[in-house]
């Protein structure tokens, strides 16, 4: 299926991979640009040095196209978008925060930028500063979705900005991409469905929890890091959601998660005084990181939080990659000729 999506990034089909931290990891990556679709690399709990071996490590496995997200309120967004740049990565997403200097020099090489909103507001700023796509998060998206839902969000942009748009939050077959062709935009991004794929490093207890339960089995606050979030239902999330958890209890919890990403004392500095105006969401962040590590590493579902999807609900089997992006367009192209004999 050819659009402006997979001309613009020289690929076979419109379904990109979410970067998705602890979760789109080069294995799943590569899997997804290797079946024709695009991976995007979540960089969010990566120093440089990991970024650096990451992007490597995808190489060494597919010569296709690939992405890498980089979450610009994070304290190692400096130093991953630098390695993105000397690396050359294809394609660059940008989420939470844009900046023209970083769209210029990608540019420069020849990469495409590639900007995450969930407003019309912030899809027409992305695209005054030089964006070359738009990924668009509905409130259905595990995550940090926006207000409002992939139903009315994808077309109010369409409507806002004339770059090529890939629909995220909510979609996990075929159904799902014709609906977005359908809202105007040119692709879709799944999360949650590749979260739940083979190549996926999600604990297999956690797979199985999320296949199990329904689309009304999630929580969206703000409480979890201090930007409205959704995860899992789960008694850990209900306990955060009713009440933020505080500066003083979150500190431990950050350094412990610090330490089990096999971070050094001098980088957990380096990290929580990069950006000291966000020091504290830098340490909810770290201590909410604590909690998804013991769901995605342990596939504890009691005391864990793990970010998911409304989607969760329609998904009943856990398949490869390439299964998926092969079932999604057999199904798409079926409803389509379904739609055109009706
Ligand atoms: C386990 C998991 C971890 C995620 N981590 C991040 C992240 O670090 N940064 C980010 O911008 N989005 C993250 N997301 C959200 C995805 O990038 C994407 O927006 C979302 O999954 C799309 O909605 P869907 O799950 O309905 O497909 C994560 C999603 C999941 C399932």
């Amino acid at each position: 299926m050819e659009t402006r999506i997979t001309r613009l990034f020289g690929i076979d089909h419109p379904v990109i991979c979410s970067g998705m931290s602890h979760i789109a990891v080069p294995e799943l990556v590569a899997a997804v640009s290797e079946a024709g679709g695009m991976g995007i690399l979540a960089t969010a709990p990566l120093t440089p040095e990991s970024t650096r071996e990451s992007i490597r490590r995808v190489r060494a496995i597919t010569s296709r196209p690939f992405g890498i997200n980089i979450t610009m309120l994070t304290a190692f967004a400096a130093g991953n978008v630098r390695v993105a740049l000397e690396e050359r990565v294809p394609v660059v997403n940008l989420s939470l925060g844009r900046s023209k200097e970083i769209t210029d020099a990608v540019h420069a090489y020849g990469g495409k930028i590639v900007s995450t909103v969930t407003t019309e507001k912030h899809a027409r700023a992305a695209q005054a500063a030089g964006a070359d796509a738009l990924i668009v998060t509905g409130h259905e998206a595990a995550g940090h979705g926006g207000a409002a839902t992939s139903l009315t969000l994808v077309p109010a942009v369409r409507d806002a900005v004339a770059l090529p748009i890939i629909a995220a939050g909510g979609f996990a077959d075929g159904r799902g991409l014709v609906a977005a062709l359908a809202l105007g935009a040119d692709a879709i991004a799944m999360g949650t469905r590749f979260a739940l794929s083979l190549e996926s490093p999600l604990h297999a207890h956690a797979k199985d929890t999320a296949i199990s339960r329904s689309v009304t089995d999630t929580l969206y606050s703000p409480n979890f890091d201090g930007i409205p979030c959704r995860v899992m239902d789960t008694r850990a999330a209900r306990k955060r959601a009713r009440r933020a958890i505080s500066f003083i209890e979150a500190v431990p919890s950050a350094l412990a998660s610090a330490a089990q990403l096999g971070m050094s004392l001098p980088q957990i500095l380096r990290m929580a005084f990069a950006r000291p105006a966000n020091l504290v969401q830098q340490v909810q962040i770290g201590a909410l990181t604590k909690s998804t590590l013991l769901s995605i590493r342990k596939g504890d579902m009691e005391r864990g939080i793990l970010p998911i999807g409304q989607v969760q609900g329609l998904i009943d089997e856990v398949l490869s990659a390439s299964a998926i992006i092969q079932r999604t367009l057999d199904e798409a192209e079926e409803i389509q000729n379904r739609m055109v004999s009706a």
